[in-house]
């Protein structure tokens, strides 16, 4: 799968977004070690904290279907669902990135117009806390 299939399934992905109270789609896809991808969107709540990213919702998604090798994401949001901009993984979602792929993983950011970016996760998430500071 290219980078830009992978950024395609992540917009498709953003429009089930379940977003009423912040306003903001977003939209996320993990290709995993044998090639498969999973898809997710943003799922808020009126209670607001039980919200889930749309990075961990396809992560999730992945790992409880037995994939635990992610190989390559992307990643796309926007007021609404328009694509204004760049709309980067929040900290958490990129903790979460760090226990199932490696630094050189790379991340597609969607941009505005056909425009993206790709950054390693080690650079999203420098001096990352992973499982070989566990006593394992
Ligand atoms: N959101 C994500 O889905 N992923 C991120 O990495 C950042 C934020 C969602 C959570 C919430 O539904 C909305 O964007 C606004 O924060």
């Amino acid at each position: 799968m290219t980078g830009q299939e992978l950024m395609n399934a992540a917009k498709k992905a953003m429009m089930n977004a379940y977003a009423p109270y912040s306003g903001y789609f977003v939209g996320a896809a993990v290709e995993t070690a044998d090639g498969s991808v999973f898809t997710g969107c943003n799922v808020e709540n009126a209670s607001y904290s039980p919200t889930n990213c749309a990075e961990r919702t396809a992560i999730f998604k992945a790992v409880s279907e037995g994939h635990r090798k992610i190989v390559a994401v992307a990643v796309c949001g926007g007021k609404g669902g328009s694509l204004t901009g760049f709309f980067p993984p929040c900290g958490v979602c990129r903790q979460v990135m760090a226990e199932f792929c490696d630094p050189d993983t790379p991340v597609y950011l969607v941009g505005k117009d056909d425009e993206y970016k790709v950054v390693a996760l080690k650079d999203l998430l420098p001096h990352g806390f992973d499982n070989s500071f566990m006593d394992m």
